[in-house]
């Protein structure tokens, strides 16, 4: 697959973007490509709505397509898109954009753009052209001159399409006026941007305004320019030798989590290339819905601007300086951040870098803890965690699991655990019934505490979901309980909101639901939105004034990590909450649990759907083979896997447990991609377990 087009910006106004995209426009037509020109803004058209620039690209493309779908938006004034729309009181909307260069897509091999102004140029109050090329998914020239200035204008230019992650086809110089001017070091330019030089248009006199004489001008582009170098690169892009090897490679050296490798070596792998919003797209140009936030940490999609601005701005500023005796701002900015966010008595922060280890250091934390107060309780040995729970993967978090497939290979050398029945309504243990078993479930969890309560340090849960254990969403009540029987017993609650926090049940954090604080609190996951690892363990005052001591007493908390407190991650942690406010996400999550509530109504339908669970933007649909009986399919058809590859086939990513098909969708995700993925969702299952049923269209 070839690249669909290019998107031609210049590294200022008036550098010749309109004579470089006509080049090439002209080049590939002789090429025998149907080539679409656009110009997605044109502004400055005075009161006559001039458009001479889409007129000559007509021209040297020999398109005919018609002039709204090629300048979508024109303004009078000749003002950055953003300002000379504002000044009409209109505004430009990057879907109508995107819609007109899809339609002429449809009509034509690919298609020609070209930017008004620079690269930075608001289209709109928030985005800017890159966004516009991100959304598109196409790569950009970059138009320079060769006079006084081009080093740091084309610098400048490369640098800031490279923080938006766009794709560089090359840079184009085009002589502006018959002055001499500096000798090109254009070796140089190609190092130090690692960009080709495509080719070098000297000045023509037959652009001349108003007279331009095509003929002329075409016979001077074929004389001047080889088109080799621009066709190799849009059509090798998606089917290069790389990629094959890549695919080589990726098989001969990887050993992948939770992976079967012996089958995976069969298997055909999606080798993910970039990613923007909800989307991610693969090494051969196809494009999937992310239906699992990148495994349930994204909130604002793919490619943020923000956030990358952000991670890079701080990474040139401080990439790293230990916390083991220094401090850096980030870190301290995010701790006070974090504070004010989280339920009132937590007053610590401790940070790690992944989920596991927030976990773990929060069962160390509780484990020192009684050892350390006064008076010392030493016998406070064991933990209490749920059956079906999963806490991480380091011995510690391993042990706190009650997923049996995960823990049974290394049950020898994990601490010793109660494990108390899971609130897993749909297949209760105890054969009872919400809301007439008075949560039995909970009963039956308090006796096992009464029992053995003087050698319990603390009880792990997971707050109102139990994501990894097949989206167990617990009975309202629940989660109050096992606070009400920490606080009868002195023992440390440890809430690991890895998954559930930071709004992925519809509040900030899952423990709001039912207003429990606990004493010690695991984040990570969504904490930097899902572009860099990051964790957090947070502890109350009562936890941490059992570490505080002379040194020779050795109540320090011997933990900590390499990356401690890294500051780029910390930073980015910080815009994350900033767009939280900025975007009002936990206000927007009511509706579009809602609206997500209300797509799944008709799953119910498909007669081999047992359960639908869902809190917030968390949904778990369990597949079963007898709907009256819920009894399970065979584990070995993997039909759960099967609805997944069903699914990838029709774009969308998302991953099952066991039969249990989970849809995290990212939480800036629109109202249209929500239903477009549950709908692929319906139709994988349907397809799969043989009822198919089209999707009804429901908005
Ligand atoms: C509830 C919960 N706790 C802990 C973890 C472990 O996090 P990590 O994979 O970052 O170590 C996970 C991961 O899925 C999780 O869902």
């Amino acid at each position: 697959m070839r690249h669909k087009g290019l998107f031609v910006t210049g590294v200022g106004t008036g550098i010749g973007k309109t004579t470089a995209a006509g080049a090439i426009a002209h080049l590939l037509r002789k090429n025998d490509y149907d080539v679409g020109v656009m110009k997605p803004v044109q502004t400055g058209t005075g009161a006559k709505a001039k458009n001479p620039d889409i007129a000559f690209l007509k021209q040297m493309s020999g398109s005919n397509d018609p002039v709204q779908l090629c300048v979508p938006y024109a303004f009078k004034a000749p003002f950055s898109p953003y300002h000379a729309a504002a000044k009409e009181k209109r505004s430009v909307r990057v879907a109508a954009i995107a819609d007109a260069f899809n339609a002429l897509l449809r009509k034509n091999d690919l298609v020609i753009m070209e930017g008004a102004g620079g690269l930075m140029v608001p289209l709109t109050k928030e985005t800017f052209w890159p966004d516009l090329v991100r959304a598109l998914n196409v790569p950009v020239l970059i138009v320079t001159h060769p006079d006084l200035g081009m080093i740091h204008q084309t610098l400048s230019t490369v640098m800031a399409a490279e923080m938006y992650g766009l794709e560089m086809a090359g840079i184009m110089i085009v002589e502006k006026a018959k002055k001499k001017h500096p000798p090109l070091d254009i070796k140089w330019l190609e190092k130090r941007t690692g960009l080709p030089v495509l080719g070098i248009l000297p000045y023509t006199t037959s652009l001349k305004k108003g007279k331009t004489n095509y003929g002329r001008f075409r016979s001077h582009v074929e004389k001047n320019i080889n088109p080799k170098a621009i066709i190799d690169f849009l059509e090798r892009s998606r089917c290069s030798r790389e990629h094959r090897l890549l695919e080589e490679l990726d098989k001969k050296n990887l050993w992948r989590p939770f992976t079967q490798m012996r089958e995976w070596q069969g298997e055909n792998e999606v080798i993910i290339d970039s990613g923007f919003g909800t989307g991610l797209t693969d090494l051969y140009g196809k494009t999937y819905y992310d239906g699992q936030s990148s495994y349930w940490v994204n909130i604002h999609g793919h490619g943020n601007a923000r956030l990358t601005r952000t991670l890079t701005r701080q990474a040139a500023r401080l990439e790293h300086a230990t916390f083991l005796g220094l401090g850096n701002k980030p870190a301290i900015k995010l701790a006070q951040r974090l504070l004010e966010l989280a339920p009132d008595e937590l007053a610590k922060v401790f940070y790690s870098d992944n989920g596991s280890t927030a976990v773990e250091v929060g069962m160390k934390m509780a484990y020192q803890y009684f050892r350390q107060i006064d008076p010392p309780q030493p016998k406070r040995t064991r933990f209490v965690a749920l059956e079906h729970a999963y806490h991480g993967d380091t011995l510690g978090a391993v042990a706190v699991g009650g997923i049996e497939m995960y823990r049974d290979k290394f049950n020898e050398i994990l601490p010793d655990v109660l494990f108390a029945p899971s609130p897993y309504c749909y297949r209760c243990t105890l054969g009872k019934a919400f809301p007439e078993c008075s949560l039995a479930c909970a009963r039956k969890m308090e006796e096992m505490i009464e029992e053995h309560h003087s050698e319990i340090a603390a009880f792990v849960i997971e707050p109102m979901v139990q994501c990894p254990g097949g989206i167990i969403t617990a009975p309202h009540g629940y989660l109050k309980r096992v606070r009400e029987v920490c606080d009868r017993y002195g023992i440390l609650m440890i809430a690991d909101e890895v998954a559930v926090g930071f709004g992925r049940t519809g509040r900030m954090f899952a423990c709001e639901h039912e207003d429990v604080c606990p004493d010690i609190m695991a984040l990570s996951k969504s904490m930097a939105a899902g572009v860099l690892p990051l964790a957090a363990t947070l502890a109350t005052q009562k936890v941490y004034d059992a570490f505080l001591g002379k040194y020779d007493e050795r109540k320090t908390f011997f933990h900590g990590h390499t990356f401690t407190g890294h500051p780029p991650a910390c930073a980015v942690a910080l815009e994350n909450l900033d767009l939280f406010k900025k975007k009002k996400i936990i206000r927007s999550l009511e509706e579009k649990s809602q609206f997500l509530r209300d797509h799944l109504i008709r799953f119910d339908n498909l007669p081999c759907v047992g359960d639908i669970r869902q809190l917030g933007m968390i949904v778990g649909i369990e597949l079963v083979k007898d709907r009256e009986t819920r009894e399970p399919f065979k584990p070995s058809l993997r039909i759960g896997h099967q609805v997944i590859l069903e699914a990838r086939k029709r774009g969308l990513i998302i991953r099952p447990l066991g039969d249990i098909i989970v849809f995290f969708p990212i939480l800036s995700a629109r109202a249209k991609e929500i239903k477009k993925m549950t709908d692929i969702i319906y139709d994988s299952i349907a397809a799969v377990t043989g009822s198919f049923e089209e999707s009804i269209e429901i908005i």
